[in-house]
């Protein structure tokens, strides 16, 4: 069951909001950074994955790096404290003022995706007289076993330049006197559960690809293994902090690699999902003909991973835990949100504690792609976030039938 501070506190703030557990965000950082430290292997968290300020001033104070994916995520990580030499900049569809505003920051480095690309950032750091550090993402046909939507690594995805035009990469970059070459990344998917097997799998392609830009006369100075460490979204509290020590030992037992070259990952999941919990109330139960919907009120709109993917996330009556030793009998419900759309539904068939209207409901593991893919749709507001330490400071909940 989610750990609530002052459940007291809880039911005072207006839902839905994000609750976010800071110890075990701090946790989870921490081991992450130990074994960082003891492999020698780097970490570049993936911003996408959650942007909340107060999240990312804590990574950037640990002394992780950021990995970016649109010129805002560039300027926000900067403004939390990332240093831009520690961001690297990815993602498929780099517009010209991202690309300008990146090169004049001076940030890590570009992470670039096709040759198309590698000429636009080569002119404009020509235009700029910058020099301008570029790791190709590869593309290496490897399949992750994971959701079709989080794969990226096949030929059929849109992602990385692929072994078919590694020579014209090559020629490209030479072209631009200003272009250093980093190094080469690989990113295949995310939530990868079989994490030895996949990536032992992703370092072998690794190594050979790596040989043969070297055999070539780059220097492949950077390897970067991308991110994609999958949660444990049955059980959260078994598995409150991912597999980091079997991911990094992994990746440095199959990764040829010298001394002097440098090894990155870009987690994100794995760094948030598990300290996020979207919490919401139950407006009402409603007996349909031959289903019990329990209607709260946070909505597809605030967390769109189960319409999107079919994504599973645990569902806990908080205030049966809390407030009722959780003496109440099992029923099964559909929990559905209020958005126009069949699709706003956070689980079927799902056996909860027997609910009432106004019991608060957690949807777990929600920290990673969650509140970061809210939208307004049926100009819903956006829910904000709360944090453990700080339940207090969460937006009141006015109660509209004392005020009649
Ligand atoms: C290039 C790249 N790096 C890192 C990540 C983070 O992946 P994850 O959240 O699975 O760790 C992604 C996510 O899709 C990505 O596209």
């Amino acid at each position: 069951m989610l750990k609530i501070t002052d459940f007291q506190a809880l039911k005072k703030v207006e839902t839905p909001f994000y609750y976010y557990d800071i110890d075990l965000f701090n946790q989870t950082a921490d081991t992450a950074a130990a074994i960082s430290a003891e492999t020698g292997i780097q970490i570049h968290y993936s911003v996408k994955a959650n942007t909340d300020r107060r999240l990312l001033e804590i990574l950037s104070s640990k002394g992780f790096g950021a990995d970016c994916v649109s010129g805002n995520e560039v300027e926000f990580a900067v403004a939390c404290g990332f240093k831009p030499e520690d961001i690297m900049f990815a993602g498929v569809g780099k517009t010209d003022k991202e690309i300008f505003q990146a090169l004049q920051m001076g940030i890590g480095s570009f992470t670039v995706e096709s040759l198309e690309e590698i000429a636009i950032v080569g002119e404009y750091a020509g235009r700029l007289g910058r020099r301008v550090n570029i790791s190709l993402r590869i593309n290496p046909n490897i399949d992750p076993h994971t959701h079709q939507y989080v794969t990226t690594g096949l030929y059929e995805d849109k992602f990385g330049i692929s072994d078919i035009s590694f020579d014209a990469a090559m020629e490209t970059m030479r072209r631009y006197p200003l272009i250093d070459f980093y190094g080469l990344q690989f990113h295949i998917g995310s939530q990868i559960m079989e994490v030895e097997d996949v990536f032992a799998m992703v370092c072998r392609k690794a190594n050979q690809i790596v040989s043969l830009f070297e055999s070539k006369g780059l220097v492949v100075n950077n390897i970067d293994l991308g991110g994609g460490l999958g949660v444990d979204y049955d059980d959260p509290d078994g598995h409150p902090i991912p597999d980091f020590d079997v991911w990094l030992r992994t990746i440095k037992k199959h990764l040829v690699h010298r001394p002097d070259q440098r090894l990155h990952v870009e987690p994100g999941r794995a760094m948030v999902a598990q300290c996020g919990s979207l919490i919401t109330r139950v407006l009402y139960v409603k007996k349909g003909e031959n289903r019990r919907f329990l209607m709260v009120d946070a909505g597809m709109n605030d967390l769109i991973r189960p319409a999107l993917y079919g994504a599973y996330h645990k569902i806990e009556n908080l205030t049966a835990y809390y407030e009722d030793e959780n003496k109440r009998k099992g029923r099964v419900y559909d929990v559905v949100g209020p958005v126009c759309e069949s699709a706003d539904t956070f689980g079927t068939q799902r056996v909860l504690v027997k609910s009432y209207r106004g019991d608060l409901i957690a949807i777990r593991s929600a920290g990673a792609y969650g509140q970061v893919m809210a939208s307004h749709y049926n100009m819903r507001p956006f829910a904000p976030a709360v944090y453990s330490d700080r339940i207090s400071e969460g937006p009141r909940r006015k109660d509209y039938f004392a005020q009649q």
